[in-house]
């Protein structure tokens, strides 16, 4: 197939895109690089042998989308381009209404109109909100506490309502959990602006000593160890779940919980890091961090049997494989 990746120099993103390549798909990336850089680029080539068509263009820009599609002829898109920092969102709420719910209503608009009839959507289980785990795609949406899952759950809306309304035009909304790991290489992983929000980017900058100390958001929550429990996947199986998800793609609207189905608390996660990377990672209990919710794993089962997709990457693939990329790249 032929497949346009927005947000493709991203973090999953750019993982997705070696996997499509491995599978023998031909892909175009389009990327304004507000999160990602450009040698992110070189990097796809460099692990894939192969080479892709690329367009610096914000995909809320109507007119640049248009070109986009004008210019190619694709079976189907894999939507990722999007602000995804919870807390910004919080601040910053116009922007990230903006851009992840513009860009999804000008992609679909465009995939009406050149018969694009594949639209796969990168979701997040916070649409989820304080659900009982495990989560499974059946449950209510309950709101969630920022504007960013609010994009998240508008923007299912919209890709479920075009496609009742255009029987041909098919969406497969993918609820990814906690992604984590990097490309075996070392070449491609997580790099985040600034000092990170999340645990494991945190904790491999804890580890290099770029940051001091790591700080356990709470010990006090109902689960095993007392601290936050989450279903972290290897971005490498998310990617293949993405590779599975469009060439399954036919009809109607398809929602797929991306995850292990397994839980790993806070401290189960840093205590592999430290044992299989045999390096130190200081930490101290602080208080909870506010809007966090205890546990968040999925039920990962409809992937399986519709998808024919699982994870095969453990916890402790995840941890060494960040830290592989952490240090080859700081
Ligand atoms: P990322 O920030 O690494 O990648 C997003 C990419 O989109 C970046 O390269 C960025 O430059 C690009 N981009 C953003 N807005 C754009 C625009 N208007 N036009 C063109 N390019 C634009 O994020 P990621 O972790 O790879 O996440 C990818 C998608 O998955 C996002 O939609 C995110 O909300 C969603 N998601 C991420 C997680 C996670 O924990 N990483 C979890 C659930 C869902
Ligand atoms: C994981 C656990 C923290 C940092 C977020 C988004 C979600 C999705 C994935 C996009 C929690 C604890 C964290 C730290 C800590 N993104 N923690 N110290 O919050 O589960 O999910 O990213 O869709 O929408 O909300 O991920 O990695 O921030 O936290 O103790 O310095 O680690 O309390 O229990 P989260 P996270």
């Amino acid at each position: 197939m032929n497949i346009l990746v927005t947000g493709g120099a991203g973090y999953i993103g750019s993982h997705t895109c070696v996997s499509l390549m491995e599978a023998g798909h031909n892909i175009t990336i389009v990327d304004n690089f507000i999160n990602s850089k450009k040698e992110v680029l070189d990097r796809i080539k460099e692990i894939s042998g192969k080479d892709f068509k690329f367009y610096k263009a914000d995909v809320t820009n109507e007119v640049s989308v248009e070109k986009i599609f004008a210019e190619n002829s694709f079976d189907g898109l894999i939507h990722f381009a999007g602000l995804k920092a919870v807390g910004e969102s919080v601040e910053k709420p116009l922007e990230y209404y903006y851009n992840n719910v513009v860009s999804t209503l000008i992609l679909a608009k465009a995939c009406l109109k050149y018969k694009v009839n594949k639209f796969v959507f990168s979701s997040s289980a916070t649409v989820y909100g304080e659900n009982q785990v495990p989560f499974t795609e059946t449950m209510e949406l309950l709101p969630t506490t920022n504007p960013y899952g609010e994009t998240k759950a508008i923007s299912e809306r919209i890709l479920t309502d075009t496609a009742k309304a255009n029987p041909d035009f098919s969406v497969s909304l993918l609820r990814y959990f906690n992604p984590i790991g990097a490309h075996e290489s070392g070449l491609i992983g997580e790099d985040p602006n600034g000092i990170p929000n999340n645990l494991m980017p945190f904790v491999s900058k804890v580890a290099t000593g770029q940051l001091e100390k790591l700080s356990v958001f709470g010990n006090d929550y109902d689960t095993p160890d007392g601290t936050g429990v989450r279903d972290y996947i290897h971005v490498v199986d998310l990617a293949e779940g993405h590779v599975a998800a469009i060439e399954n793609l036919d009809t109607g609207v398809n929602v797929f919980n991306l995850g292990t189905g397994k839980g790993t608390s806070v401290l189960e996660l840093v205590n592999a890091f430290i044992k299989i990377n045999d390096i130190d990672v200081p930490y101290e209990i602080k208080g909870r961090r506010p809007g966090d919710i205890a546990s968040c794993y999925a039920d990962a089962s409809k992937a399986e049997q519709e998808l024919g997709w699982k994870t095969k990457k453990t916890i402790e693939d995840m941890v060494r494989d960040s830290w592989n990329f952490e240090r080859k790249n700081y």
